[in-house]
């Protein structure tokens, strides 16, 4: 969600910036743009639309100049015009503000500069900032920045540069992630690290509250209260061949079929196959006696989070929740230093899930992060860590992630069991067992693609399509749904198939698709009798099973996906997989552009 990059060096920085924000592209946008400084004083150039329509511009722009910022909005306040794009600029145009997030105080903020004289140029809560630091600069625009991010009110992250300090950037954070990095004689600052990779050797991400001042030398953060703040650096371990497409059509083709990687290495670290036991040593000191656990996370990671909920409850005997990170805080739930929260989130960074951390840490509970992102905010705030290792994703809709955070958790959920004692050393073996041949399995599952591209293809004229589950396979259910809402713009629902009766029955017209999760020992004949209630309303069904060959099955299903058979942690990931290909197909035939869905990000960081 917006996208910031920065660079202070030797080098010609239009390229730089340029680069920089094609990598930021799965963010989420709809305006780009750039500005450098040099000699002349700053320049910019910005437009509504793709990175790549900004390219001709930028012949405009000093081609010498090697420091600058650049810009993906995704626009909150104000449309996504050429004029509400960013860089946002002063009065004189001598001070350039790139920003994520929203100024939450910027009308009174506004009202007040425009009675001291500052004229606005935009519809945009950023511009505040730009004449906020024009009416505070004194020479020193660390010192400006400071006590301008002071007197604004919400999540953001900013990048400022001014033509009296030529030779440096300043940034400041408050939520939105921020992560500097460095080179020899070189800086940059970006949202995230892939706009770094294959650039900078090491990087450092901006706490909360903080700023920092950059120059080709290297940089300088301080907090909010002007106090210095020293963090080590980490090198970059990512390889830049990652956040290429490697072949692929798309990221999120890519990224599906990475998830026997994605899980395998996920799995690695915290199981031991050849004593077939979990181990999670950052926990072992970190976890108090608990009474119950809730699991907070938003979109797909919350989707992972119910499936944790429903494999949990068959082996923890505490209460158990499930919730919506930005109803976490709406609600009373019960916080104690005998709760237990997990915050589930890829990126780390999301800030519903941010906010619903603190608000547990406030009322004393005992935060455990489950990450994909080292560093990111969540899990800085968080007691304790267990992370996924999917790798970065780009796809903007979720896929590996999705089945590492099902294997992390599901891993986490034998840790919390075996060490209360409610799950033995034996069953903890059979499901270490079972998780060993788990991406063995998943490249097996993935080669069903052919068959799905043809049922894609008979599915994209739909309207309407549900997805119907029972038990642990109703959260896959609600995951298979919003993958094909967020990349096809097909409407979808997921609902656990015994409420059909209820309610959704009433869309099932003529050919109405309505996708069947069906597994031997889950309900099984009842989901049957659903396929059976579907049928008789000429529905067209769609059945992923692991009983393909089942005379039930080969009778009422119009199209089959065979998935192969497994119980435990592995059995909602399997089924998974079939749902992510259909998805991704039935956006191909539909057209649409599926790493970078329409008014989707990749992060959401407002709330
Ligand atoms: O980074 P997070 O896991 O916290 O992100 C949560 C959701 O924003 C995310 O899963 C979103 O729903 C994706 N677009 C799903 O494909």
């Amino acid at each position: 969600m917006c996208g910031i990059v920065g660079y202070v060096g030797a080098k010609q920085v239009v390229p730089i910036l340029f680069d920089g924000l094609k990598l930021l592209e799965y963010r989420g946008y709809d305006s780009a743009g750039i500005a450098v400084l040099d000699g002349e004083g700053i320049s910019r150039c910005r437009r509504a639309g793709k990175v790549r329509d900004l390219e001709q511009d930028l012949r405009s722009l000093p081609p010498a100049a090697t420091i600058g910022i650049g810009h993906t909005r995704w626009a909150t306040h104000g449309k996504p015009t050429n004029e509400n794009a960013h860089p946002q600029v002063d009065c004189h145009g001598k001070i350039a503000v790139v920003h994520n997030g929203i100024i939450e105080n910027y009308m009174p903020l506004r009202e007040q500069l425009m009675a001291d004289g500052h004229v606005f140029s935009s519809e945009t809560d950023t511009e505040v900032l730009a004449h906020l630091v024009e009416s505070l600069l004194d020479g020193d625009l660390l010192e400006a920045v400071r006590k301008a991010v002071a007197r604004a009110e919400g999540a953001f992250a900013v990048a400022i540069l001014s033509s009296d300090t030529p030779d440096r950037i300043v940034v400041a954070r408050r939520g939105s992630p921020l992560v500097i990095g460095q080179a020899e004689g070189e800086t940059y600052v970006a949202s995230d690290i892939p706009a770094l990779l294959g650039r900078a050797s090491s990087v450092q991400f901006l706490g909360d509250d903080e700023l920092a001042e950059l120059t080709a030398d290297g940089f300088r953060v301080i907090d909010f209260h002007g106090n210095e703040v020293r963090r080590p650096s980490r090198s970059v371990s990512a390889d830049p061949v990652s956040i290429q497409k490697g072949g692929y059509k798309h990221f999120m083709l890519k990224e599906i079929h990475e998830q026997a990687r994605a899980v395998g290495e996920t799995l690695r670290e915290k199981i031991d196959a050849s004593v077939q036991t979990v181990r999670l040593p950052s926990l072992d000191n970190a976890i108090p006696e608990f009474d119950h656990i809730y699991l907070v996370s938003c979109g797909t990671a919350f989707h992972a989070s119910l499936a944790a909920e429903y494999l949990w409850e068959q082996i923890l005997p505490v209460p158990i929740q499930a919730i919506i990170a930005s109803e976490f805080r709406l609600r009373s739930p019960a916080l104690s230093p005998r709760t237990l929260v997990v915050a589930v989130s890829q990126s780390g960074e999301t800030i519903d899930t941010l906010m619903a951390v603190r608000r547990a840490k406030d009322g004393g509970a005992c935060v455990i992060a489950l990450v994909n992102n080292e560093q990111s905010a969540i899990d800085r705030e968080s007691d304790a860590a267990v992370y996924m290792r999917a790798g970065i994703e780009i796809g903007v809709a979720a896929s590996k992630t999705f089945t590492a955070q099902i294997s992390a958790l599901g891993v986490l959920g034998l840790y919390l069991a075996a060490r209360r004692g409610t799950l033995s050393a034996s069953d903890v073996e059979q499901e270490v067992g079972r998780l060993a041949l788990l991406p063995g399995r998943i490249t097996e599952c993935l080669q069903q693609e052919e068959s799905i591209i043809q049922i894609a293809e008979r599915m994209h004229h739909a309207h309407d399509v549900l997805f119907l589950a029972r038990g642990v396979m109703f959260p896959i259910a609600l995951e298979g749904a919003l993958k094909l809402k967020e990349i096809s713009y097909i409407h979808a629902e997921g609902y656990p198939a015994g409420e059909m009766k209820h309610g959704p029955i009433a869309l099932i017209d003529e050919g109405t698709p309505v996708v069947f999760l069906l597994s031997d020992g889950l309900a099984y004949d009842k989901v049957l009798a659903n396929m059976e209630e579907v049928k008789a309303r000429n529905g067209h069904v769609i059945a992923i099973t692991d009983t393909p060959d089942a005379p039930a099955v080969l009778k009422l299903a119009d199209d089959i996906i065979p998935v192969p058979a497994s119980e435990g942690i592995s059995r909602p990931i399997l089924f998974a997989l079939p749902l992510q290909l259909l998805a991704y197909h039935t956006a191909i035939w539909r057209g649409t552009d599926v790493d970078q869905p329409r008014n989707l990000a990749k992060t959401v960081t407002v709330e």
